[in-house]
């Protein structure tokens, strides 16, 4: 009995889940786990795509063995030498030596500072559009640099209309037995771990992510084998407009996200109200998030998702709260852009850190635009902030209509 799913006639997936990693690069939670994936093609050459993580290794290992079922491993495509899937690369080696290995130039000088022992003579190069045979599938390479690492390659099997993603199209999660998107709620239990997966990782390179989509658009995908989360099979058009609206920094939805940060529930309680004042008005898509309990990695995916920012921070050390300033630190990092923002401060004297956000966004952030108004506390809401929170919620209103007209007008 082994963890092997068929993909097609002569396609299986050979990869596996990951439970035991708590931080994806040691940085992002996973609390849904994540799959390390893996094809295995038996045509008149036998070929394998990727690895994994060292840490599923010896599954993998026995995956291959099973579905190889005797036969010699002839090639392995290497798209992405991040380690998580370069990570059994020298125990393929070492158990079918006679394998060559199909990577890009920049993908062998990867393996080789990693330290892999792979040969010149087992070494195959590609680049941009070349092909190759492997029985009755051809295969076609497209570079896509900076998705995520500079060395990626991907790969088109022209004869099925596959798409090998690398990382494209993955997403955090584990897979558990399912494969295919269509074997799992996706937009319920999945997309979100998709844009956290994607936003923070390579959020970063929309412009890159933007030519390969173009790439993508030239051949007739009818399937996508990303590296991370579900194989792709239907409502391939569905998800690729979601890369789209990434990859160009374009709002999802219409609506609003409150990040909030409080030392002891002043602020939070402004941020609230302002909550309560947006539903009042009729604006329920609302979102409220500690930035003190909440991993920034949950911000960012927030803030790509939706189209409205509110910033509400006490003043923390004559500046920015900390856990608010790492934030727009991550805004920055990740290229985030063309996002409306409003700001709600709080001081019990010297209140400053709202013109400091404010120079932050206007100094590092491209097209964010601030609303005027904005709400200053003096340690807590009171009856004077009324008006200004009011005409806050009304402007946040009034903002939204018109982004809808610009976007109507440019639409006929
Ligand atoms: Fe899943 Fe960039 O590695």
């Amino acid at each position: 009995m082994y963890c092997v799913r068929k993909v097609q006639d002569d396609l299986y997936y050979v990869g596996g889940n990951d439970h035991r990693l708590a931080l994806f690069e040691n940085i992002f939670p996973i609390p849904r786990g994540v799959t390390y994936n893996s094809y295995l093609l038996l045509d008149k050459k036998t070929v394998l795509f990727d690895s994994v993580d060292w840490s599923i290794a010896k599954e993998y290992l026995r995956n291959v063995e099973e579905v190889l079922a005797g036969r010699e491993l002839d090639y392995m495509v290497i798209h992405h030498m991040e380690p998580d899937h370069a990570g059994a690369i020298d125990e393929i080696v070492l158990r079918y030596p006679n394998v060559k290995i199909i990577s890009s130039e920049q993908g062998f000088q990867i393996m080789r500072q990693i330290g892999y022992h792979v040969k010149d003579e087992q070494s195959i190069i590609v680049k941009e559009g070349d092909t190759i045979s492997f029985g009755k599938h051809e295969f076609l390479f497209l570079e896509a640099p900076m998705v995520h690492w500079p060395e990626v390659i991907l790969s088109f099997d022209t004869t099925t209309g596959t798409l090998f993603s690398a990382d494209a199209f993955g997403s955090f999660g584990a897979l558990d037995g399912k494969l295919f998107n269509d074997e799992v709620n996706f937009e319920r239990d999945w997309l979100d771990d998709a844009r956290r997966y994607y936003t923070n990782i390579v959020g970063k390179y929309g412009p890159f992510v933007e030519d390969v989509l173009k790439k993508a658009s030239t051949v007739d995908i009818k399937m996508i084998c990303p590296l991370h989360g579900p194989v792709w099979r239907t409502d391939i058009a569905w998800f690729i407009d979601k890369y789209i609206h990434w990859a160009t920094y374009e709002p999802e939805e219409e609506g609003v996200m409150i990040a909030y940060a409080s030392m002891y529930g002043n602020t939070e309680y402004a941020a609230q109200a302002l909550a309560s004042a947006l539903c009042e008005r009729g604006m329920t898509n609302v979102v409220v998030y500690d930035v003190s309990n909440t991993d920034v990695s949950q911000l960012i995916s927030e803030t790509f998702r939706l189209s409205h920012l509110v910033l509400a921070s006490v003043t923390y050390n004559l500046g920015i709260y900390p856990k608010m300033k790492n934030f727009l630190v991550d805004l920055e990092a990740l290229n985030v852009q063309n996002r409306t923002v409003a700001l709600i401060e709080n001081g019990s004297w010297a209140c400053t850190v709202g013109d400091k956000m404010e120079e932050y966004m206007d100094e590092n952030l491209r097209m964010f635009d601030i609303l005027n108004e904005r709400v200053t506390l003096n340690t807590s809401l009171n009856e004077a902030n009324e008006n200004d929170m009011n005409a806050l919620a009304d402007s946040i209103i009034e903002s939204m209509k018109k982004i809808r007209e610009i976007k109507e007008k440019s639409a006929e």
